[in-house]
């Protein structure tokens, strides 16, 4: 089935929260944020702006009836700074007026005064000066100190991964409308509805009920609107709260760059040793994460940074830490990995570095080391339904891996300043909440008496194509024609208390919601059937909206069994409920079950790197994957391309950067690039491993949301196994992203430090 959404996307008919008609009275917000990475208020002067034709209010910590608070996991953030300011972009004010073209005009006369304090930028400055958001976690697997006298090499370095801009396509924003009683109606372009409820309702010091959430669509939220859809949500209610007026705010795109935390950078220290026979020994890590003003979402982050420190690999002596650092930059937040390949990519840097020491291909260390069946990861879960030695076994059959090399290898004697390099990048990524409770979520089906089926779930559509997926599992359990099902928006007054879309489990979540509603509804009905039949509910199928009877179709359509069982006042509506099972996890020895099962891939990466002028083409990416069976190919074909588009740009030409007093430089599209059609890989050749599946995952089709990110990884891998073509003295610092800038001054680099 193709994506329910595609038709009205291709022509521009979907709906988004900008395109929600506007209703009479409407104010619209500007932002007014800080200038200063980090101090005192000492005035703020509005007057003049105030004064601006057009300009209704200008909203401040001082209106708040509640709590002047919106952090999710600790309570460390303001909606409007009060008295100090900790990031360039914080939010201090919104100016309402009654054009968006006003508010932002009258946002330039806004007059502010501050005392400065010191600018902390970097992670380990911070960890040194004790300005962490959590104290530091260890995970760990037998015992690396006494593993070190039994490694015959050792190598240890250091490794760097850059942040990264979300760019959905749509920015963040909120429309608000009061409703009577001082309820308020909130349409937010967000992953976490019940987040934005719950935090608005805390700002507005009101019961959650009378705050109600509604998503029809994101524009793309890849994260970023996890947490962070949240203030903007919160601005629009806490206006229309106090005005008793419509309030819309979205933000302008540079605004939306500047005020927004992003992908969190790491800077990393790794020691790895090995066996003669090139296994790997022992493994230690200390990841900084640099974590912005706030906490955000950092510390869950940071845990699946060490979920992940292994990556696809066994090793027997483990010790990881990491430490989340205060800086003063915007809260840094979820983004498709959610810290998975800031850890990863620590250990590939590792085997890459031991590889070029010991002068063999990175791929061999690679292959020796790769997680079995049985294997412990260091935090006590035991794999299972690992395929990876099988899916490498598959890849180098599949596409000739040894025809790769040689041919690698010949283009490289044949050309001076054009060379060819290639990596393998294995993915091993755990799905579930990492915080265990959240993985519940519930659906809501009514069947209508016309036998047309309506369903809401907690599950938001930001083009992953979950509402396909919903709409395929409501359809087949009523053996319906999918026309005759519709997805409603989501929205917190018919599903509650949500968990966020994210995690790649909302569709293994809310499907298996939706799949326990629909049970019972055809329980309901068959056992209807059953009793108009004389026959028992085993008797009786659904098949192509008619009843059979014993496997026999009977003239009896879908439709008339509805009608019936109304007429019978059976209950034609049911919520489902599921809770992950078996997933469990404690803190205090950092050792559980966190993971409902893993996806595994493998990623076979090749470049073409101009060495006169450091540029490069990824050539192909060839992709063996671990879908389970997928219960969508065009949909999940897509999730894979999406996803590693998205981690080649993260590693190659997505270069983050602010400056020393916490100014966004990359502020634009013009000084921040992404992927273009030009960038993206000649070839993308994606094979699926054939399984079983799990049951664990919605009809057995695994998780496939986040994973395809990381094979973007192989990017770097493969242009550092290019430029060594050239300039075999060349010695990685694994600093990505490995932009045409650092690959030209690699090439030329002479050993000599
Ligand atoms: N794909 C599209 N098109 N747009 C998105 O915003 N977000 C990604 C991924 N794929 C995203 C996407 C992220 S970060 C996650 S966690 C998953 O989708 C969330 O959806 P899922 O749980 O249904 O996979
Ligand atoms: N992944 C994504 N989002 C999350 C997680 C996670 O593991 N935990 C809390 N929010
Ligand atoms: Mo995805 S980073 O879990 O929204």
């Amino acid at each position: 089935m193709k994506n329910i959404d595609s038709t009205s996307h291709v022509t521009g008919k979907s709906i988004y929260l900008d395109d929600i008609p506007i209703l009479q009275g409407t104010l619209y917000g500007a932002v007014l944020d800080s200038p200063i990475g980090h101090g005192e208020v000492v005035a703020i002067d509005y007057s003049e702006a105030l004064a601006m034709d057009g300009v209704a209010y200008i909203l401040t910590h001082e209106d708040i009836p509640g709590e002047n608070q919106i952090g999710g996991i600790i309570p460390d953030e303001e909606l409007f700074a009060e008295k100090e300011v900790h990031f360039q972009g914080q939010p201090i004010a919104l100016i309402l007026a009654e054009s968006e073209h006003i508010a932002f005009e009258a946002r330039k006369l806004v007059k502010m005064k501050f005392t400065e304090k010191e600018v902390i930028t970097d992670p380990r400055e911070a960890r040194a000066k004790g300005r962490l958001i959590i104290p530091p976690r260890t995970f760990s697997l037998g015992n690396t100190a006494a593993a070190w006298a039994q490694c015959a090499h050792i190598f240890e370095g250091t490794a760097q991964t850059n942040g990264q801009e979300h760019l959905y396509i749509e920015t963040q924003g909120a429309y608000a409308v009061p409703m009577e009683n001082g309820h308020i109606r909130l349409s937010s372009s967000t992953q976490g509805p019940t987040q934005v409820q719950r935090t608005a309702a805390r700002v507005l010091g009101v019961g959650m009920h009378r705050i109600e959430v509604d998503v029809v669509r994101l524009g793309g939220g890849f994260g970023g609107k996890e947490d962070q859809a949240t203030p903007w949500g919160v601005m629009a209610a806490l206006g229309a709260f106090v005005l008793n007026q419509p309030i819309k705010v979205v933000l302008h795109r540079l605004d939306d760059m500047r005020m927004t935390g992003k992908r969190h950078p790491y800077s990393s220290d790794y020691k790895i040793g090995l066996s003669e026979e090139l296994k790997i020994i022992a493994y230690e890590a200390t990841f900084h994460q640099n974590a912005g003003a706030s906490a955000d979402l950092s510390p869950a982050v940071m845990e699946r940074t060490l979920f992940h420190a292994t990556n696809s690999y066994f090793v027997p002596n483990v010790e990881v830490t990491a430490y989340s650092c205060k800086t003063n930059l915007p809260p840094n937040t979820a983004f498709r990995g959610f810290g998975g390949p800031q850890g990863m990519f620590v250990i590939e840097a590792a085997l890459a570095h031991a590889a070029r020491e010991l002068g063999v291909e990175k791929c061999i260390l690679q292959k020796k080391n790769l997680l079995k069946n049985g294997d412990s990861f260091p935090y006590g879960q035991i794999a299972d339904g690992v395929g990876l030695s099988q899916i490498w076994e598959d890849l180098e059959a599949k596409f000739d891996l040894k025809a790769v090399e040689a041919r690698v290898q010949e283009f490289n004697a044949q050309h001076e300043d054009r060379k060819k390099g290639f990596s393998l990048m294995p993915v091993t990524f755990g799905i579930s909440f990492t915080k265990t409770p959240m993985n519940q979520a519930r659906a809501l089906v009514h069947i209508y008496s016309d036998g047309s089926v309506g369903v809401s779930t907690g599950a938001v559509e930001m083009g992953q194509g979950v509402n396909t997926k919903m709409l395929q599992i409501a359809a087949q359990m009523f053996s319906l024609n999918p026309s005759r099902v519709k997805l409603e928006s989501t929205n917190t007054t018919r599903v509650a208390n949500t968990s966020p879309s994210a995690a790649s489990a909302t569709s293994d979540l809310n499907g298996k919601a939706l799949q326990k509603a629909c049970q019972a509804l055809q329980e309901r009905l068959k056992n209807c059937a059953a009793r108009h039949w004389g026959v028992t509910s085993a008797d009786i199928s659904l098949k192509e909206e008619r009843i059979w009877v014993k496997g026999k179709a009977t003239d009896m359509s879908w439709d008339q069994l509805v009608d019936m069982a109304f007429l019978a006042r059976i209950a034609l509506t049911e919520n489902g409920h599921y809770a992950t099972p078996i997933i469990h996890f404690d803190k205090t020895i950092e050792k559980g079950h966190p993971f409902a099962y893993h996806v595994f891939g493998l990623a076979l990466t090749e470049v073409t790197l101009d060495c006169i002028r450091g540029t490069y083409e990824f050539d192909s990416v060839k992709i063996v994957h671990d879908f389970g069976k997928s219960m969508n190919t065009a949909v999940d074909t897509g999730q894979i391309e999406g996803g590693l588009v998205q981690g080649i740009g993260w590693m190659t030409m997505e270069e983050l950067s602010y400056d020393q007093a916490g100014k966004l430089r990359s502020n634009s599209l013009s000084t921040y690039k992404i992927p273009d059609i030009y960038a993206v890989p000649g070839e993308i050749l994606i094979e699926a491993f054939e399984t079983e599946g799990t049951e664990m995952a919605i009809l057995k089709s695994k998780a496939v949301g986040e994973p395809p990110l990381m094979y973007g990884m192989g990017a770097f891998f493969a242009i550092e196994s290019a430029l060594r073509a050239f300039n075999p003295d060349f010695e990685s610092t694994y600093d990505a992203p490995f932009t045409p800038e650092k690959v030209l001054m690699g090439l030329y680099q002479s050993s000599q430090p």
